[in-house]
């Protein structure tokens, strides 16, 4: 039998390369859009096995290449997504303006599966431009594409996060570590595999909910993320609460860094809680409950962050 063609845009990200290794090894064909093949050519070819992928640069927003690559899919999967602006890369081309191409372009070619990635905790952060780009993307794909399976993520970790991996980081330089609205912001982060193996799972099965909240087994504020970590690297660290004013200070000096460690957009969406609206299904509710355990998944790559490496041995810290 002929493999299914999957057309993955924003494919050399994090659940982008996760994913290319999971469908290929199960027979599915990846065409991977990238906008850098020198820069990411590398990472992506790496991830399959010789025959199932191919790897396509263009820009997103050249249609008449887009439609060519989207007439040959049979899934076509937006991973394309951005935490901060940068001149014509913002949210408004990037989580609106494109879903609504493909979107209508899958449509109009019949794409057996549109798979679009969202995010949870967004609902109610109005103040957030992300926030609101994120929401409308999700609207205009749901208008093209009836049938489009939408999935709203909280956190997603991995060994190629730049979430665990840029805290650690963080954590192991400074003595100090600042908490917004004191670390109360609650997260279900849940691990990039299991992400991966529920869109396996869509493509190969249809489901009636098309909208899914997708979460991981526990439900953890910002502080005890960060206080897992540091048990994790071995490491104490000073909280110092931050009041929200000085917080967007010193945000509005690190926006302006290459890639910024925080925004001022960023800021407002940690006011709201990244855990289920209540309004959709998640995946546990459709029977999809996701096993990896947060601790015990970072505990595997942590070791770069600790004292001596991957030698160090345990200490007890409390
Ligand atoms: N990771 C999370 O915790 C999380 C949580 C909730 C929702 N999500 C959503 O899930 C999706 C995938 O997340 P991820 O963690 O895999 O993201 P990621 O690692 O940041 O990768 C994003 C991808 O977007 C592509 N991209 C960004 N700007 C682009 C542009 N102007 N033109 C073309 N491509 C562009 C990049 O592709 P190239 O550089 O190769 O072109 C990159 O592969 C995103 O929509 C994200 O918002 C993620």
């Amino acid at each position: 039998m002929k493999p299914k063609n999957c057309l993955i845009f924003g494919a050399s990200g994090q659940i982008g390369r996760n994913l290319i290794r999971g469908l290929t090894q199960k027979n599915l064909k990846v065409t991977a859009v990238t906008r850098n093949l020198h820069q990411k050519g590398y990472i992506l070819k790496t991830q399959a096995n010789p025959g199932y992928l191919d790897i396509v640069e263009t820009n997103i927003f050249d249609s008449d290449k887009i439609e060519n690559l989207i007439k040959k899919a049979e899934v076509c999967i937006n991973l394309v997504g951005i935490l901060y602006e940068k001149g014509s890369n913002n949210f408004k081309n990037i989580h609106e303006k494109f879903p609504s191409m493909i979107s209508s372009l899958c449509h109009k070619h019949k794409i057996n599966k549109f798979i679009h990635l969202s995010a949870l905790g967004i609902e109610n952060a109005n103040d957030s431009k992300y926030a609101a780009s994120k929401l409308n993307g999700e609207i205009v794909v749901r208008k093209n594409f009836k049938d489009a399976i939408i999935l709203k993520p909280s956190i997603i970790y991995s060994v190629d996060d730049n979430f665990t991996t840029m805290l650690m980081g963080l954590l192991n330089l400074s003595p100090f570590f600042p908490l917004y609205y004191d670390g109360k912001t609650k997260f279900m982060p849940l691990h990039c595999t299991d992400i991966c193996n529920l869109i396996f799972d869509l493509i190969e099965n249809d489901i009636d909910d098309k909208i899914i909240e997708c979460i991981g087994p526990e439900e953890l504020t910002f502080k005890q993320i960060i206080e897992k970590l540091l048990k994790l690297i071995e490491k104490k660290r000073f909280f110092v609460p931050i009041p929200i004013f000085v917080a967007n200070i010193m945000a509005t000096f690190l926006q302006m860094l290459p890639k910024p460690l925080i925004t001022r957009d960023q800021i407002k969406l940690l006011f709201y809680d990244n855990i289920p609206s209540g309004k959709y299904k998640t995946n546990v509710d459709i029977g999809k409950q996701f096993g990896l355990n947060f601790e015990e998944e970072v505990e595997k790559y942590c070791y770069m962050w600790k004292e001596t490496g991957e030698y160090a041995k345990k200490k007890n810290v409390s």
